[in-house]
């Protein structure tokens, strides 16, 4: 277990000279003239499911809901899979959640199949809830637990509405194997959406219904963003049914998902004049750092699981 830990800070080395996903070209997501007035299409038309593929569950064949849907209706830049120009990683840490820690990719890929024509794909991210600290809090979330979703892009020439279709929730800590809270589907959403929409107190997780709405506005690097949110019902359903860790997340009686989806339409309000440049991934150096300091960090908790 520690050795495996060991190798997660490899990369951070052996990376060295490989650009990282920033200056990438970004994926080249057009402007869509077909997108459907929901602002995206439902994968159940055409063979595809709200549920994701998750490797290994018991029993098998269980998955996670798809239970926000960034629309295809929000600004072509904030569909745009990058940092720049106020894109959609930018969007992320606007509402305190960063990609993966130190650019380390943890855990197992989950799939999905959007209906789009594309079939089965692995998640496009795991994008995670940063305690306030864009740069090193993503990893904070991967030992302690907390907010955390992975994303798909329905992009497929059967379905090309561009949106986003996310499975949010809430997870424990690695020590615990990073099971689900109680509720931990809904709430994970419902606290996501709270934090876009910059709310003042909690959602009402057990009030909502398909005609609740919620808006806000957050800001990052100089872009401010106006989150419009609809809550939809019929896409998913309002049970246990097919559910991972069903049996830990139902509460009191009830299912473990309320079938609630978080529809998000977003448009960047405002632009910083001359689109300056943070860099917030930290250098190499400061990157080996930080690993070698997240194994100290780790140790105790990886003492106490075994
Ligand atoms: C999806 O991810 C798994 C690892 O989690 C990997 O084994 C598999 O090759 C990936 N599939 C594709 C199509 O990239
Ligand atoms: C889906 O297919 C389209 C068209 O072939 C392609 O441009 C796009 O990159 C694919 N999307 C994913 C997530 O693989
Ligand atoms: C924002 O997210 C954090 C972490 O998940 C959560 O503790 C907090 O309650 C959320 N805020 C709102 C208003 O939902
Ligand atoms: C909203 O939910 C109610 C009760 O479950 C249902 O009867 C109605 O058809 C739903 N409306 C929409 C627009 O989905
Ligand atoms: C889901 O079903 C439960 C009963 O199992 C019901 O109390 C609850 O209102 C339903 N929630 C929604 C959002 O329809």
């Amino acid at each position: 277990m520690s050795l495996f830990f060991l190798l997660l800070c490899i990369p951070s080395l052996s990376n060295a000279h490989s650009p990282d996903f920033r200056r990438m070209p970004p994926n080249p997501f057009l402007r869509r003239s077909n997108v459907p007035p929901e602002g995206y299409y439902n994968p159940l038309d055409k063979g595809g499911s709200m549920l994701t593929q998750v490797p290994v569950t018991f029993p098998a064949g269980l998955g996670e809901p798809l239970n926000a849907i960034i629309s295809g209706f929000s600004d072509s830049d904030v569909l745009k899979d990058q940092e720049t120009d106020g894109g959609l990683r930018n969007y992320f840490l606007s509402f305190g959640y960063s990609s993966e820690c130190l650019g380390q990719h943890l855990g197992d890929d989950q799939a999905a199949n959007l209906g789009d024509g594309n079939g089965t794909k692995n998640e496009t991210a795991v994008i995670r809830w940063n305690y306030g600290d864009p740069q090193l809090g993503s990893c904070r979330e991967t030992i302690e637990g907390g907010g955390h979703f992975r994303f798909w892009v329905q992009d497929g020439d059967d379905a090309d509405s561009g949106a986003l279709f996310l499975a949010v929730s809430y997870e424990l800590p690695l020590s615990l194997q990073h099971d689900i809270i109680p509720n931990g589907y809904n709430l994970g959403r419902d606290w996501m959406i709270g934090n876009a929409t910059s709310q003042s107190s909690l959602i009402p997780t057990t009030e909502l219904t398909n005609a609740s709405t919620y808006s806000g506005q957050t800001s990052f690097d100089g872009y401010t963003y106006q989150t419009d949110v609809k809550y939809v019902s019929g896409l998913l359903s309002n049970s246990s049914n097919g559910i991972n860790h069903y049996l830990s997340v139902g509460t009191n009686g009830a299912p473990a998902i309320d079938g609630l989806i978080a529809v998000m339409q977003v448009k960047i309000v405002s632009r910083p004049e001359k689109s300056s440049t943070i860099r917030i991934s930290p250098p190499q150096s400061l990157r080996l750092l930080s690993c070698l300091y997240a194994l100290v960090a780790v140790a105790p908790l990886l003492s106490l699981s075994l």
